[in-house]
């Protein structure tokens, strides 16, 4: 048996204001009811800093100020936190008790389910693949689709989802009040018992903790400027060690060439950065890459919520980070490999009447394509917040 703390990178100390709890077996299958002491929940809510708002540390790579991306109205705190982290691992939180958030984004499998569409409650499969949910807190919108706008939106979607959790918020959050642990932490932490608000507050703010950076690419990229430096004659000694610094973390940090021929075309001849792009290698917008399209009756996707026709088949852009950790790929999980994935784009994805114009055939030699994909698979794997699956009240 392994315990692992939850942490909250750059938070020192808050990490062991919050939870700990003990890591065995299948990921969803930890998380048992009743395991958590109602004593131990009350010392907790009343440590000091519980209810102290705070802003994770950025890893490498993720530039964006976090603190502007935090919605005023639902600061993150640790005990917010930490009750968010409880509802997602949480399976009564589906009508029959089998499905929690955890089960479609097992943070074991780089937070997805590693299937090529979720099942649900009574074993129902979905029409979509399940995306990770790592670095959500960057999203300008949520879902393949994007069609909600923030992740309190979002959260409550598969509680309702007939083939997913199969619940309502609202019966959600009856069955949580009746739960005394529960009962105790919604009122410290929102100043009333369980309601669907509490609970999208909660699991957001838990969500906008799990982080992704300090991948190879990313060494390589805070590296780039200094490789031909030369200091001149009265620079700054401090100046010239964070130089050196940031150099031999790169060095230690090496990709293989392999990669690094990869990384050249990603952002030069294979023109993934067209969308691929950024911090979080997505440009958050949507397009028409051909996936799906032969289908009988393909899912069409960004349309759905718009109704522009432009946006038929389009899907927002996905993060690229750590990747290689959630085959199968694209909305409706149809490529199983990244070596399929190299060979979509390859051929000119899949011809359709609105195949975006950045999508056409590439003319890759099979070296090309190797190489593209041991980028994505070595370069763009990175640290993702340890999270341990939590004790339940
Ligand atoms: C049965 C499997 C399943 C369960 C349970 C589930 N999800 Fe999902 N999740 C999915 C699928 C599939 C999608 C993509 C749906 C779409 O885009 O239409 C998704 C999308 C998301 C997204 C959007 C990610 C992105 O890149 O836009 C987030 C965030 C998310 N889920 C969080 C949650 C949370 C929080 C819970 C629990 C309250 C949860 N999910 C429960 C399967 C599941
Ligand atoms: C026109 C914009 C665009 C370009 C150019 C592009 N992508 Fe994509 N990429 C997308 C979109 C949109 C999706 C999701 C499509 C879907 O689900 O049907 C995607 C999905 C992916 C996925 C699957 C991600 C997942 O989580 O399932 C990978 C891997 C990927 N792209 C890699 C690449 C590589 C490598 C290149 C360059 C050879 C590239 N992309 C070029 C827009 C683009």
């Amino acid at each position: 048996m392994k315990t692992l703390l939850l942490v909250l990178a750059g938070s020192a100390g808050l990490g062991s204001l919050l939870f700990q709890g003990q890591v065995s077996g299948r990921n969803d299958d930890r998380a048992e009811p009743g395991t958590l002491p109602v004593e131990e929940i009350r010392a907790r809510l009343e440590a000091p800093g519980a209810h102290e708002p705070f802003v994770p540390e950025a890893p490498l790579g993720i530039r964006s100020d976090l603190a502007a991306l935090i919605p005023p109205d639902n600061p993150l705190t640790p005990a917010k936190v930490e009750l968010g982290r409880q509802l997602y691992f949480d399976k009564r939180l589906s009508r029959d008790g089998t499905v929690s958030c955890a089960t479609c984004h097992d943070p074991a499998r780089g937070w997805t389910d590693i299937a090529r569409v979720s099942t649900g409650i009574d074993g129902q499969l979905g029409g979509r693949s399940a995306p990770t949910v790592i670095n959500r807190v960057l999203g300008k919108t949520q879902f393949w689709d994007g069609r909600a706008a923030s992740l309190e939106e979002q959260a409550l979607g598969p509680i309702g989802n007939p083939i997913e959790m199969g619940f309502s918020p609202e019966e959600a959050a009856k069955r949580l009040s009746a739960i005394e642990g529960y009962r105790i932490q919604f009122e410290a932490v929102f100043g009333e018992g369980p309601t669907p608000d509490g609970i999208a507050k909660a699991i957001a703010s838990f969500e906008r903790t799990i982080l992704s950076g300090g991948s190879k690419n990313d060494y390589f990229e805070q590296a780039l400027p200094f490789f031909d430096w030369e200091p001149e004659e009265d620079e700054d000694p401090d100046f010239v060690a964070r130089v050196d610094r940031i150099l031999d973390l790169e060095k230690a940090h090496r990709m293989s060439a392999s990669a690094e021929r990869g990384r050249e075309l990603f952002f030069g001849k294979a023109k993934c950065s067209a969308c691929h792009v950024g911090e979080d290698l997505t440009d958050e917008s949507f397009h028409n890459i051909g996936t799906g399209m032969d289908a009988e009756n393909p899912d069409l996707g960004r349309f759905v919520v718009t109704g522009e026709e432009a946006d038929q088949g389009a899907f927002r852009t996905p993060t690229l980070r750590n990747i290689a950790q959630t085959a199968p790929y694209m909305h409706d999980g149809s490529l199983r490999t990244l070596r399929e994935v190299v060979e979509h784009y390859n051929k000119g994805g899949t011809k359709n009447a609105w195949l975006s114009e950045k999508i056409f055939p590439l003319g890759l030699t099979e070296q090309e394509r190797q190489d593209v994909v041991r980028f994505m698979e070595e370069a763009l794997t990175g640290t993702i917040t340890d999270v341990e699956v939590p004790r339940l009240p």
